[in-house]
């Protein structure tokens, strides 16, 4: 099977293309990613032998660059995405071009070489703040920052192209993901590098925030059980079962690195800030799928993922990063706890 995966140079598009070479002998991926600032070669290191990887460095707004790729591939897996909530409430324009324009011209491409099947990797965040139950994958999408609502967006295309002109869709919720190799900006990531470094963890509001996390190795064990199991047409939830709130995930990322929690730090809270996700994943366990990591033994693993590999994330804390952080976090410090 030949897969083009879109945005396969990020976090979890690379954990992606390990798996898959890892579980099927006879699969093929041909890369397409735009290495923006997330997007990192670096994550592929050791796949550059393998004569089933081929890497194209490319934008998938562009159709000239996507259509002879998708002309004779068998799947299309998009990952491709700006997303960082963080990230798109400080500049939301290319959010909106990527996330919505580009699943198009991914949708085009698909629907003028009739690929077999596409993939649309989408996030629990498109349900909105979640207070009390589960969603389900029927319920009324509520997305509330500008990332949620572009990811909802292509949703809203990817389904149109089902029910317009038969693209044989299947779009994916995935909830919160960690593991290797995820760029750090995001909760886990960010905490793990800052508390080797003894810097602050800066917790947004009161840190009671819930998350479902989700080890990445079982997201993409979930993807790759729909490309054979899935029907098209249908939208799945991919949780991982456990929900914490962001101040118990950070006093275990403290734990495990045995260092203090006066590391930690309360800023103010992230606008909009969505209270809870919670997804119902019974439509795809019916199906045979279940996750198999537990969340503290993979969370201690990935902490001293990050540990082990400090060259890798060094690289990335040296550089555009720097920038990006100032802008986020600067002058929000709150002088009491909540
Ligand atoms: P990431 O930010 O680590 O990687 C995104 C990748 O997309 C990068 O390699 C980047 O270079 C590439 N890219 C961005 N714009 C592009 C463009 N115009 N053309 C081609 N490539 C482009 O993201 P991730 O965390 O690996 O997320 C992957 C997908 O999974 C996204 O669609 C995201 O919305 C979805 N998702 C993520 C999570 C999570 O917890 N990280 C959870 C659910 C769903
Ligand atoms: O739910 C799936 C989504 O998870 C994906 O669709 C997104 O691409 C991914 O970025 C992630 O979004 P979140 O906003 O939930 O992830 P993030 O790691 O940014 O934040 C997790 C929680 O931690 C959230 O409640 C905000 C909080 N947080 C985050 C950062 C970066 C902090 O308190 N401080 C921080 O510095």
């Amino acid at each position: 099977m030949k897969l083009l995966v879109t945005g396969g140079a990020g976090f979890i598009g690379s954990n992606f293309i390990r798996y898959m070479l890892k579980h099927h002998d006879d699969v093929e991926i041909v890369v397409l990613d735009k290495l923006t600032y997330a997007g990192n070669l670096d994550n592929h290191r050791g796949l550059e032998q393998d004569a089933r990887y081929r890497f194209v460095r490319g934008d998938i707004c562009d159709s000239e660059t996507v259509e002879p790729l998708a002309a004779d591939c068998q799947a299309i897996v998009n990952f491709a995405a700006e997303t960082h909530v963080d990230r798109s409430l400080l500049e939301p324009g290319a959010f909106i071009t990527t996330d919505v324009y580009g699943t198009y011209i991914l949708l085009e491409a698909a629907r003028r070489f009739q690929v077999p099947t596409f993939i649309q990797i989408s996030t629990d965040e498109v349900y909105g703040s979640v207070e009390t139950g589960s969603s389900v994958e029927s319920d009324v999408l509520e997305p509330r920052s500008p990332y949620s609502a572009s990811k909802a967006g292509a949703e809203m295309m990817v389904r149109a192209y089902h029910v317009s002109y038969g693209v044989p869709v299947i779009i994916t919720r995935g909830s919160n993901n960690f593991g290797p190799y995820q760029y750090p900006e995001k909760l886990i990531s960010l905490f793990s590098t800052n508390a080797l470094d003894d810097e602050p963890l800066p917790i947004y509001g009161d840190g009671m925030n819930v998350r479902d996390w989700i080890y990445v190795e079982d997201h993409c064990s979930a993807i790759d059980f729909l490309l054979t199991h899935g029907k098209p047409g249908e939208t799945y939830n991919v949780g991982g079962g456990n929900e914490r709130t962001n101040l118990e995930v950070t006093k275990l990322i403290l734990r495990y690195l045995n260092k203090p929690e006066s590391l930690i730090q309360y800023i103010s809270d992230r606008p909009g800030h969505d209270r809870r996700y919670s997804m119902s994943c019974s439509k795809l366990q019916s199906l045979g799928w279940r996750p198999e990591h537990g969340f503290e033994e993979s969370l201690e693993q990935t902490v001293c993922w990050y540990r082990e590999n400090e060259g890798w994330w060094r690289k990335i804390k040296s550089g555009e990063f720097a920038d990006y952080y100032r802008r986020n976090y600067a002058g929000r410090q709150l002088d009491e706890s909540p």
